[in-house]
């Protein structure tokens, strides 16, 4: 479906739960979230009928997010049954892979192949420290399962804190040399900021590309700087067997490629990350509602996405604060 820019929304992205078994600083205010009850959340079959009704609509791409998507219980299942709705080419998942392992080759068979993790360093103790007390080698060792149990493309997503892990960049990149991984170097985005000081930890992506190109053979991808189904700049490494991505949402507006509409786990369709537009599906769900109505709903919340977001990284002032990303799902 167009929205008023003229952009094809196709492509939905569903958070499953709030809930998360990490606390990212960037992510989470420090005094800790309230999480939401089972009857503040949709139910699976909720969420089925709504993306089975924006299939019909046109949408042809759905990424589970969370919170952390492994955490709700019954989410193989849940899996199997979006991989039944016709229609919907393709099905994606971001999670922070902590329970990877455990859940790699389950997913697979139930038909997810692409799949987004997010590590944010290669230091066993950084990571504890960033992710509020995860071990780095639950992640490393889910990353190497999904690698083993066929998924691809594998990509990791690195959020970039200045002082705290852009001297990592190398370190990533020789990653990308060794595995097929596409890493993708994130800016930091002014969301639940309680955590973070935006003006002081964002670090422009060109600035850390200029440092990794002192020392790696970048060719930026033709076939991607042509596609407009992601927001990612991808680079090949020369004689790597990987490659590298920037995604610059702060220092530059991918907006006008946009083809996202957001599920919250609350039942609201968010019509842009950083916008507090949303249109409420949950009730209409509890009184089951009719497909008509659902279908206007849908329609109302791709007419409300606005032409771009209005972040600006000259301010220095920014604070910006949206609802929690753990609500939104990235
Ligand atoms: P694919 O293109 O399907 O691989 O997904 P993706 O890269 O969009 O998904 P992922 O969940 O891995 O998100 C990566 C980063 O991009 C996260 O930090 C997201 O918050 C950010 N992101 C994804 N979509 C948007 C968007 O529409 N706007 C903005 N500003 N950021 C986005
Ligand atoms: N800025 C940029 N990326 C973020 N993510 C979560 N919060 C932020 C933020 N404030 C990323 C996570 C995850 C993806 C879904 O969103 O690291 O990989
Ligand atoms: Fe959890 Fe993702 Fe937030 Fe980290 S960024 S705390 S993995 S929801």
């Amino acid at each position: 479906m167009l929205d008023k820019y003229e952009r094809n929304i196709n492509y939905l992205r569903v958070s499953i739960t709030d809930r998360c078994n990490l606390r990212c600083t960037y992510c989470r205010p420090k005094e800790g979230i309230s999480l939401k009850g089972h009857e503040d959340i949709l139910r699976y079959e909720q969420i089925l009928r709504v993306v089975g009704q924006a299939v019909k609509m046109g949408f042809i791409k759905v990424r589970i997010t969370g919170g952390e998507p492994l955490v709700r219980r019954g989410f193989v299942e849940f899996v199997q049954r979006l991989k039944k709705i016709e229609g919907l080419e393709d099905i994606s998942l971001t999670t922070n892979g902590i329970l990877l392992e455990r859940f790699a080759k389950d997913i697979f068979a139930a038909g997810v192949r692409r799949i987004n993790i997010s590590l944010d360093s290669l230091d066993a103790d950084r990571f504890r420290e960033i992710t509020g007390g995860g071990n780095l080698d639950d992640v490393l060792r889910g990353i190497d399962a999904a690698d083993k149990a066929g998924f691809a493309p594998i990509k990791i997503n690195t959020v970039v804190i200045r002082g705290f892990n852009d001297d990592e960049a190398l370190e990533f990149a020789r990653l990308a040399m060794k595995k097929p991984y596409q890493i993708r170097f994130i800016e930091l985005m002014p969301v639940s900021m309680v955590n973070i000081n935006q003006p002081r930890e964002f670090m422009p992506n060109a600035e850390l590309l200029k440092r990794i190109q002192k020392h790696f053979r970048l060719e930026e991808s033709e076939k991607k700087k042509q596609s407009a189904d992601g927001p990612a700049r991808i680079f090949s490494l020369a004689g790597g067997a990987g490659e590298i991505g920037f995604i610059n949402p702060v220092s530059d507006h991918f907006c006008s490629t946009c083809n996202r509409l957001r599920l919250t786990a609350d039942g609201k369709l968010r019509a842009c990350l950083l916008n507090e537009s949303e249109v409420d599906l949950k009730k209409a769900l509890a009184r089951n509602c009719s497909d008509e109505e659902l279908a206007g709903l849908i329609d109302r919340a791709i007419m409300l996405k606005p032409e771009k977001h209005d972040l600006d990284c000259t301010d220095r002032n920014l604070k910006k604060c949206y609802r929690d990303m753990s609500d939104i799902g990235g």
